[in-house]
């Protein structure tokens, strides 16, 4: 069967352009996919990152250092935006005007004034798909939560809790860069660098987040620059938010939080969720095991845990006894995009990626979280 080509620019050729390129160099280990992305164009103000795209993925065509001579390049059908949160703003709205699709970094604006630009563009150009890069949903345990949320398993939702958290910030040695400084990352600090992976699926099934007490906290004040130096490191380390969360009318409490100084953990993103009639933990902390505790009433409470299968929402080459890892995900989140924007609404599985809606939900979470900090009160979100 012969695949829909579908022609991509990369602006920010860093740690999440060559993610991309990795997955759709392996695009053959998707199986039955009518798709494909082929990366034609490049671009970076670093030509050390450009360099890299050059030497090891053959389709590249145009290398450029201005993003506006990508967006001129007839070729490009689509882009992955993935540079740091201050040029979002800037360059999401550039690349929608110029009627490119985008699957573009979080959080989508480095604020919720920058974000809301982004979603006016995304309203004046109705033709262009717009979504927003999260890929641990993809994870065949948490694939699984959606689908069991799908089905209605739960019963009413008793709480919930999700979080992304991280370690080496831990190091008080660990040099400074664009994510730990508030002019490039934004003021969400942690919350804007990882709390959209956080709020994905929360915010997929439908629920609602009334108000927020968050508890931030700045526990590494200083790191030291390039040459050593010690600067001000001013971003949130870690954020906790207690919310008043609704689910088809019902209240529950949840909480989330988003870590870079969480002592033993690297890259630990995890939803617990307890039900009346059914509750489902995962963590890639064990990325290939998912517990889930069946309920009706009078019957026993017992945890079942299962290693899951490699069943991830788009099939692959990969046997159902092996594992699925990061990269897995990003491919499946590929997929996703890709399938999005051949199929439309009839893509071959139900799983989509963030949306801007999404992303819009996050900056009042994110922006309500500050003001909760800034005053010590529980603050409405909305
Ligand atoms: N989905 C994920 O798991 C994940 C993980 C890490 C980062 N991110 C997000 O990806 C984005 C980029 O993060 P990263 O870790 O890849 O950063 P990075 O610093 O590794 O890469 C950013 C790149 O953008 C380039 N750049 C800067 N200004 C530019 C411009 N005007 N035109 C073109 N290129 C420019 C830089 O030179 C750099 O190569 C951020 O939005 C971040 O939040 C997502």
């Amino acid at each position: 069967m012969a695949k829909k080509e579908i022609k991509f620019g990369v602006i920010g050729c860093g740690l999440m352009g060559r993610e991309f390129a990795s997955a759709a160099a392996r695009w053959l280990h998707l199986a039955n996919v009518g798709f494909e992305p082929k990366i034609v164009a490049v671009c970076d103000t670093s030509l050390k990152a450009t360099e890299w795209f050059k030497e090891n993925v053959p389709s590249v065509e145009m290398v450029t250092d201005d993003y506006r001579r990508l967006l001129d390049n007839p070729a490009v059908d689509a882009v992955y935006c993935a540079v740091p949160h201050n040029l979002h703003e800037r360059i999401y709205t550039d690349i929608i005007e110029s009627g490119k699709h985008l699957l573009g970094e979080k959080p989508f604006g480095i604020d919720l004034a920058a974000n809301e630009k982004i979603n006016q563009v995304i309203a004046a150009n109705p033709k262009v798909l717009v979504r927003c890069s999260s890929e641990f949903p993809f994870f065949p345990g948490a694939y699984q939560i959606f689908r069991w949320m799908q089905e209605g398993k739960f019963g009413r939702i008793i709480d919930a809790e999700a979080g992304f958290w991280h370690s080496s910030d831990l190091d008080p040695r660990k040099a400074i860069n664009w994510k730990r400084i508030i002019k490039t990352n934004g003021e969400y600090g942690c919350m804007g660098d990882l709390g959209l992976h956080v709020v994905h699926m929360p915010f997929r099934f439908g629920w609602k987040v009334k108000n927020v007490r968050a508890l931030l906290s700045n526990i590494v004040k200083e790191r030291p620059d390039r040459d050593g130096k010690m600067v001000p490191c001013e971003t949130w380390d870690n954020a906790t938010l207690a919310c008043d969360a609704e689910a088809n009318g019902e209240p529950f409490p949840m909480i989330l939080s988003t870590k870079r100084i969480a002592p033993g953990n690297s890259n630990t993103w995890f939803i617990n969720i307890t039900g009346t009639s059914f509750s489902a933990r995962f963590t890639t902390k064990m990325p290939k095991t998912i517990a889930s505790l069946p309920y009706s009433v009078g019957g026993e409470q017992a945890w079942h845990v299962l290693d899951t299968p490699y069943a991830s929402a788009y099939p692959t080459i990969t046997g159902g006894i092996f594992e699925f890892g990061f990269s897995d995900s990003i491919l499946q989140m590929w997929a996703s995009f890709c399938d999005e924007l051949v199929n439309g609404p009839n893509m071959t599985q139900p799983f989509g990626c963030a949306t801007p809606q999404e992303a819009a939900e996050s900056h009042k979470l994110f922006t309500a979280a500050l003001e909760s900090e800034r005053t010590g009160q529980t603050v409405n979100v909305n």
